[in-house]
């Protein structure tokens, strides 16, 4: 198949050595008092004229061709993320520098990576495409982890802003498959039919009716060191099956496969910097469409392992096709299992769209991706497996239920679902995700978000004892 996806458009990568380049002097909004004391009176008027107070987001240029960026106080920074990039992002185009200290509150490489965050845009239906301002790279930084991260999240990014017209089932596969090219990594995929020989029933089940036919995209790298293994929601979109979500609920749904988009940005940070283990990538890639060969709701699927499951809503899909790829992943030895899904809408009524809830089997895994949250400008937070309602997944014709009644604890419920597949003997973590951004803020334009994925490659050397 033709490889063609540009991977990473979009991305803006710090500013070429030797550009013609700019000063910024950021300030927090008490030390830019006390240097302001420092200035001269025609200055100082200047500014107050401007109204300037070094607020976040704030900019303002000095007559001598310096730009002044608020960074607000520490108080408000505490309640942003990214506040260099809120007002780098308003800069006219051109290479800047940054000229002064940053408040000690604040991550020189995480504002960094903001502002290269910031910069990217989606621009594959645009004929027009705006230039971006550009950072030269402070002293400091450690700049390939920086654009590895930010080529990382456009890729992401990318991969979900594409509508399902463009990013069905085959366009999901040949980006894995340039992806997989780029790193000389080894895709397999098994597709359509080839699904049912070989033992993937429910991925076929969920994905039948669609015109691109179902897959599963299979991706492995590495020689030697621990076995991590990702598995990624694939539904290119989500109508709901027959049990149609409504108009309100559908229109976002080409970000159904942000799973996958987020597993295919953490394999590119991982075989990027070249991280000492070994990565199997796993996606199921369907349309969960609407036609006369749709799985309906009171079928009975019987799973990869055996399990039977009871369709009690055609909607709860993600969590089918991800129980064969876990199942595969549950029959080869892995020292770490993760699964990133926009797996329910129950997620996101309990954290909201900016926090990435996740569940760990094992407690010091949970520990391990909270402490790496705040140095990777990514917040995660855990919910539980809670055992108990093991009850509320088991329906009374079938071993499990897709979509249990009463809808209590839905996030929970999907995981602990998916847990039956990943096998008792798995260390396993699930995230249930966004991967959108409703609302623009610094470092994140509008649209498909990387959601964890910082976090988890911050804590992936503690989480596999790889050497540091
Ligand atoms: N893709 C959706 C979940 C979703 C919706 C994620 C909106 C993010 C934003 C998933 O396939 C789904 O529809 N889940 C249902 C499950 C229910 C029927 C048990 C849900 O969460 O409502
Ligand atoms: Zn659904
Ligand atoms: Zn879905």
């Amino acid at each position: 198949m033709a490889v063609s996806f540009d991977l990473f458009a979009g991305f803006v990568d710090f500013a070429p050595a030797g550009s013609e380049v700019r000063d910024i002097l950021a300030f927090d909004a008490d030390a830019f008092d006390d240097w302001l004391r420092d200035q001269t009176i025609d200055l100082q008027n200047w500014l107050k004229l401007a109204d300037f107070k070094a607020g976040i987001g704030q900019v303002i240029l000095l007559p001598d061709g310096r730009w002044i960026l608020g960074l607000g106080r520490a108080i408000a920074r505490a309640r942003e993320r990214f506040v260099l990039a809120a007002g780098f992002g308003k800069l006219p185009t051109g290479a800047y520098r940054l000229a002064n200290e940053l408040p000690n509150d604040l991550s020189l490489d995480m504002e960094n990576l903001g502002c290269l965050l910031g910069g990217y845009r989606y621009g594959r239906y645009k004929n027009k495409q705006a230039q971006q301002p550009q950072l030269m790279l402070p002293q400091g930084c450690d700049a390939d982890r920086l654009k590895t991260m930010a080529m990382a999240e456009a890729l992401t990014r990318n991969l979900i802003n594409t509508p399902a017209n463009d990013m069905g089932p085959d366009a999901l596969e040949q980006a894995a498959a340039a992806l997989a090219d780029h790193h000389g990594a080894h895709m397999n995929v098994v597709l359509g039919d080839a699904l049912l020989t070989q033992n993937f029933p429910m991925i076929h089940a969920v994905g039948r009716a669609a015109e691109q036919a179902p897959r599963l995209i299979d991706m492995t790298w590495g020689n030697t060191g621990p076995q991590l293994t990702l598995v990624g929601k694939g539904v290119c979109f989500d109508t709901g099956g027959l049990d149609l979500k409504p108009a309100s609920a559908m229109g976002l749904m080409k970000k159904d496969m942000g799973g996958a988009a987020n597993v295919l940005g953490l394999a590119h940070m991982i075989m990027a910097l070249n991280l000492p283990l070994r990565l199997r990538v796993l996606i199921p890639a369907v349309e969960n469409a609407v036609a006369g060969n749709a799985f309906r709701p009171g079928d009975v699927l019987t799973a990869r392992n055996g399990l039977t499951v009871e369709i009690n809503n055609t909607d709860a899909e993600g969590r089918l096709v991800l129980a064969d790829a876990l199942a595969l992943a549950a029959e080869s030895p892995s020292d770490l299992t993760i699964s990133m899904a926009t797996l329910t809408g129950a997620a996101r009524v309990a954290v909201g769209p900016d926090l990435a809830p996740f569940f760990a089997q094992q407690v010091a895994d949970a520990d391990q991706l909270m402490q790496a949250a705040a140095p990777a400008a990514d917040p995660v937070w855990p919910l539980p497996f809670h055992t108990p309602y093991e009850k509320m997944i088991e329906p009374d014709i079938a071993d499990l239920d897709n979509a249990p009644a009463g809808g209590f604890a839905g996030a929970i419920t999907a995981a602990l679902f998916l847990r039956r597949f990943a096998g008792d003997q798995t260390r396993y973590i699930h995230f249930d995700i966004y991967a959108w951004t409703a609302s623009a803020a610094p470092g994140r334009p509008k649209g498909g978000a990387g959601q964890g994925v910082r976090a988890i490659l911050t804590a992936l050397p503690d989480l596999l004892d790889l050497p540091k």
